[in-house]
This record gives structure tokens, sequence and C-alpha cells, in this order.
């Protein structure tokens, strides 16, 4: 009988730390979604040879190859995903502005973690923003792509606290454990059909979406 699992790829350019979260949470045999295709615009990024090591199939499709042409490197992109038979795509810290275009081919089926509770601190650096603009409260959300960049419908968010010592970096590592948290769980939700989306706001039809403290503080929704 054919997996009613959701076929997803997952595209990044670096360490590939969400990838990870994932491809572990997808090891469940009742976890909705199969990672199907690790790709990366970037030869050199690390977390191909994570994704390689958990026996999931890597790509590369070089951006510097395409000469700043992004539709004809975003054709490029489409046509592995199409090629995999992939149903979500996950972008998992993939450093590449997608055109509007490509965009519309994956409204409500891309999704985007983003290393801040938008839509605060767009763009990058937002754990310095964040510490320079004296929040108490910073965060990570996960959300559907649209084509303005970390914009489009948030499906998962978690807060984390901004505490008296903190550096960017050690912000930076405190939210980093969220998103490894709300990932997985976001690509649950929406593999199994939970999501629905009207206008900005993600409804979701779960138990599982309720408001919880963990031991290391964050609040995910
Ligand atoms: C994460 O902080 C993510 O929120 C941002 O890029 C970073 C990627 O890290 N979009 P990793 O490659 O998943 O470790």
């Amino acid at each position: 009988m054919a997996s009613s699992k959701k076929r997803v790829a997952i595209l990044i350019s670096g360490r590939g730390s969400n990838m990870t979260a994932i491809l572990d949470a997808a090891k469940a045999s009742d976890y909705p979604a199969k990672i199907a295709l690790v790709l990366s615009n970037k030869p050199d990024a690390k977390g191909l040879e994570t994704a390689a090591n958990h026996g999931i199939a890597t790509e590369v499709v070089d951006h510097r190859s395409f000469k700043g042409d992004r539709k004809v490197f975003d054709a490029a992109l489409h046509k592995h995903l199409t090629a995999h038979r992939i149903d979500l795509v996950v972008l998992a810290g993939f450093m590449r502005i997608l055109s509007a275009d490509f965009v519309a081919k994956w409204t409500d089926k891309m999704l985007n973690i983003h290393p801040s509770l938008l839509p605060s601190f767009k763009g990058l650096d937002t754990h310095q923003r964040a510490l320079d603009t004296g929040c108490r409260l910073a965060g990570c959300s996960v959300h559907f792509v649209r084509a303005d960049m970390d914009s489009g419908p948030i499906i998962a968010q978690a807060a984390v606290p901004v505490l008296d010592n903190d550096t960017a970096d050690s912000l930076a590592a405190r939210i980093l454990k969220a998103e490894h948290t709300i990932y997985p769980h976001a690509l649950e939700l929406v593999a199994s059909d939970k999501v629905s989306v009207q206008g900005m706001r993600v409804r979701i039809n779960s138990d599982a979406n309720m408001l919880c403290a963990h031991q290391d503080q964050q609040l995910i929704f």
C-alpha cells in the first residue's frame, strides 16, 4: 500500500541543526512526513553530510552557477522538487531569496523558520536587535512563505525570556533550542492536514496546539 506520508524536501545552506531536529522527529513511525530530499545551494553545507549519514537523498543546486539569474535558479530548484514528487518544502537556514513565481507555486506548501517573534525583526541580526531594543521576550516563528521576506501566516511560535546577562550568542542558543521544538511540531501539524489558512491567520485543528511551559521556560503556541 502506498504511504500516506507527505514527501518533504528540506532546503539548507549551512549547519542544518533544524534539519536534524526534523530528521529525528521523522523517525517516529506515526510522524506524517517523510523527508525525501535535502537540497543545498552550497556544496560545502555541513548539513549535507548529516543528511547523508541519516540515509537521506541529498542534492546541490549551486546558486553561483546561475550568475545571479534568480528565476533560472528557482526553476532548477523546482525541477528537483518535482522529480522527487515533493509535497511540502521546508526552508531551514536556506539563505537565498526566492522569486515570487517560485513562492506562488508553493503557496501554503512551503514553511520557513525565523529566529524572532514575527512580525518583529525580519531579516538578519535578529538576536542583537532584540537586545538593542530592550525586549524582555524573544523567540522564533514558523510560517508559511510569502513573496515578502520573512512574512506569511504564522503556524507556531515560541517565546523565550531575555536574561539580564544575555549576549546575542547566548540568546541565539536559547532560541535555537526552541526552534528545534517548534519546527518538527509545525511540520507535523501541516503534514497531517490539521492546518488551514485564512488570509494571514492559521487555524489549527489539534489539541496538541495548547500553550505549554517547558522546563527551560519556553512558551510554545
Ligand atoms: C536558524 O536560526 C533559523 O531560524 C534561521 O537560520 C538558522 C539556521 O540554523 N533561519 P540551522 O542551519 O538550522 O542550524
